[in-house]
Parts: C-alpha cells; sequence; structure tokens
C-alpha cells in the first residue's frame, strides 16, 4: 500500500512557526515520525511540502494509479481551495485531511474547510500524532 502524504504551505516552518500552536517540532521531525510509523504498519510513503496551490492540485492528480491513498494538510488553502476539493473529487482516491492545530477552537475564518468534502475523515487538534492517525485509518479502511 503506498500513501501520499501532501503538506501545503508555511508547514516548512514547523518548529519556528507559532510554537504555542504548531509546537516545537520541525518538519524534518514530522518526516521522521510518519517513515518511522510507515515502518511499523508496513506502507509506503512520499512525503512532499508545497507553498503554492497549483503544485498541491498537480500533485493529487498525478496520484492517480500511482497511491492507494492521500493523507492531506493543505494547511491555508484548506479554507480557500475550490481547486483542491475538485483535483481531490477527480481522482476519487480515499483521502484523510489533519490538522495539527484545533482548528474549530481558532478564528472563524479557519471553520470552513473546501477539502471535506472529498476526505473519508477529519482529524484536526491531535498534533503531530494527528498525521499517524490518519496513515493507520487508511490501512484499516483499505485492508
Ligand atoms: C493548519 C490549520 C490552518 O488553518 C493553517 O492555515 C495552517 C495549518 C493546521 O495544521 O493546524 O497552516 O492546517
Amino acid at each position: 500500500m503506498k500513501l501520499l502524504i501532501l503538506n501545503g504551505p508555511n508547514l516548512n516552518l514547523l518548529g519556528v512557526r507559532e510554537p504555542d500552536i504548531y509546537g516545537r517540532q520541525t518538519y524534518a521531525d514530522l518526516c521522521a515520525m510518519i517513515r518511522a510509523h510507515a515502518k511499523e504498519i508496513g506502507v509506503e510513503v512520499d512525503i512532499r511540502q508545497t507553498n503554492y496551490e497549483g503544485k498541491l492540485v498537480e500533485d493529487i492528480q498525478n496520484a492517480l494509479g500511482r497511491f492507494d491513498g492521500i493523507v492531506i494538510n493543505p494547511a491555508a488553502y484548506t479554507h480557500t481551495s475550490v481547486a483542491i476539493l475538485d483535483a481531490a473529487k477527480a481522482v476519487r482516491l480515499p483521502m484523510v485531511e489533519v490538522h495539527i492545530s484545533d482548528v474549530p477552537a481558532r478564528e472563524d475564518f479557519r471553520r470552513v474547510s473546501y477539502i471535506r468534502a472529498a476526505c473519508a475523515k477529519t482529524i484536526t487538534g491531535h498534533g503531530l500524532n494527528g498525521y499517524l492517525e490518519a496513515m493507520d485509518f487508511l490501512k484499516k479502511t483499505m485492508s
């Protein structure tokens, strides 16, 4: 089983970026956690981060036929991007939405999630562990 792990803008700044909200672990720490967990549960992972909306759209499009499922944290594009939602709807791969912070407890503008409509599950506010939970969910539902 191959999972694509997609991260949107500013997630490369984990550890530096608003540590009171996102914690002190870095993006490299996140990748290491995901790789270790993938090994543990026996899945292959490809982990990517981009600050560009179009790149997320292309990565989702290109996942068709190459990956069995997607874990996505679109970051700020969660709240704005119909293009990312449409790409997800087009490929129809099993997808889980992850947010590190407790999004519903933050500003009102973060309450809207476009991608949610294409996701089997949303995990929010579980910190970096949310990614691992998303991987477990996909593994369980797809095997
Ligand atoms: C985030 C929440 C978003 O509202 C924010 O724009 C992010 C990160 C999260 O992981 O908590 O960049 O997706």
